[in-house]
């Protein structure tokens, strides 16, 4: 820790108080005096102010990726090895890969996962909200997330990558490790148990590039083999399936979180979600306003490659940052008024929610259409859609990815 840097004893984000507001301890925070501060709780420096977050971004050469899958407690040694012995390593995936390495899977990985592509799955994205929300068809209440927010990116993005169906349960569940090794707290005991299902999921995607080499198909998996086939030197085996760890994580748990956060927060006030019901056009900014003022990837991380001055606090080289993206959100020197959602916000889409430069999210514009796709189809067939009463939201215990785990909502007239 460096010298001069405010720190704070208290601040822990896998508590049980900030795991369930952490906007309530943002505001009691004293960020005028020391928007960048040191959190022992996990030895990372927490930055707060949209600027500074911003600076982080626009900066790879100071500011490595490195970190950003880190587990943020060391692993016993017996997980290590099963991980690395599964070809997960250090840094095991494009987001935390810097130049070149970084540009060598992102750049196919851009052009596999093309404009084209994201608006060719429209109808599928359609078809399967209005399957997922007829099998509640009638119900006089039911929880959104286990209905329409979970399944509906999960197999999409699966889909998208020629998963079969059947395996698509079993895929879920190694996400859900892969969220608690990188970002929670795993006791001992349980990192084992995650270390062999990581090594699973990469095995089961590599015999997935494998499968489809065999026999092509109309997924993204498939356009990524053509892409090794003009010059396998370019992009390899192993790298596709890499490729394929990156989307089919980022692209699932993110959108969860986006689809439950939004929709809570229409619906949290009653005029807010029946005006979204009559203009479904607000729809949009609904979204953006609510990847600003409750985002569902609320941190990211950084490690500085040499000493710098961020924010006015000298850090050393190897310092590991917190870029706390859902406090940029709330930052009152970018955005008025930002304890408020606001439909009407006019620069709402300014927030960092996708990051910034070389990393910026592969995935927003695909994440924002299933979002938008999900809340319009539910606007229409429940207009008049409210939050079950007496309700207390619980949050998955990992610092990066946010959102409602049940989201009871009522049907019927109040
Ligand atoms: C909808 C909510 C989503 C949010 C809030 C979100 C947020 C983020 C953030 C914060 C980053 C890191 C940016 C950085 O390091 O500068 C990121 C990277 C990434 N996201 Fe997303 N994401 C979302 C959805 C998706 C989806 C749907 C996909 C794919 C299907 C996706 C794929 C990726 C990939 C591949 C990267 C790594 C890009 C790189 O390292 O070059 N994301 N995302």
């Amino acid at each position: 820790m460096t010298a001069g840097c405010p720190v704070h004893e208290g601040f822990d984000p896998l508590s049980a108080e900030f795991l369930a507001d952490p906007y309530a301890v943002l505001a009691g925070l004293p960020l005028a005096e020391a928007p960048v501060f040191y959190a022992p709780s996990i030895g990372y420096y927490v930055i707060t102010r949209y600027a500074d977050i911003e600076q982080v971004f626009r900066d790879p050469g100071s500011y490595s990726a490195a970190v950003a899958q880190a587990p943020l407690v060391p692993l016993v040694p017996e997980a290590q090895q099963i991980l690395l012995a599964g070809g997960h390593r250090p840094q095991p995936s494009m987001v935390s890969l810097d130049e070149p390495a970084h540009a060598r899977l992102r750049k196919p990985a851009a052009r596999a996962f093309s404009a084209k592509r994201v608006s060719a799955m429209v109808p599928a994205i359609v078809a399967t909200t209005a399957r997922l929300l007829d099998a509640v068809a009638g119900q006089a209440e039911f929880d959104l997330i286990v209905t329409l927010a979970f399944p509906l990116p999960a197999n999409i993005v699966f889909s998208l990558m020629g998963v079969p169906e059947q395996d698509y349960p079993q895929l879920k569940r190694w996400c859900g490790s892969r969220a608690a090794l990188g970002w929670g707290r795993p006791a001992p005991g349980d990192q084992v148990e995650i270390a062999t299902s990581m090594a699973a999921y990469r095995r089961y995607l590599r015999d997935l590039v494998d499968a489809r080499a065999r026999e092509p198909g109309d997924d993204l998996t498939s356009d990524l083999l053509v892409i090794h086939a003009e010059d396998p030197e370019r992009l390899t085996l192993d790298e596709i399936s890499s490729i394929l760890f990156s989307l089919s994580f980022a692209g699932h748990e993110t959108t969860t979180g986006l689809i439950g956060n939004t929709a809570r927060r229409l619906l949290e006030e009653p005029g807010r979600w029946a005006r979204v019901a009559q203009r479904p056009e607000l729809i949009p900014a609904a979204v953006e306003e609510a990847l600003r003022y409750d985002t569902s990837v609320p941190v990211w991380r950084r490690v500085t490659t040499r000493p710098v001055t961020l924010g006015g606090v000298d850090l050393p080289e190897g310092a590991r940052l917190f870029l706390w993206l859902a406090a940029s959100g709330r930052d009152p020197s970018v955005f008025l008024r930002p304890d408020e959602f606001d439909l009407d916000r006019a620069n709402a889409s300014q927030h960092l929610a996708f990051g910034l430069g070389l990393h910026y999210c592969l995935g927003a514009s695909f994440g924002k259409l299933e979002t938008r796709l999900a809340l319009e189809e539910l606007a229409h067939r429940y207009p008049g859609l409210r939050l079950a009463e007496s309700q207390q939201f619980t949050f998955h215990p990992n610092i990066s990815f946010r959102g409602p785990q049940v989201l009871r909502v009522q049907t019927g007239p109040a």
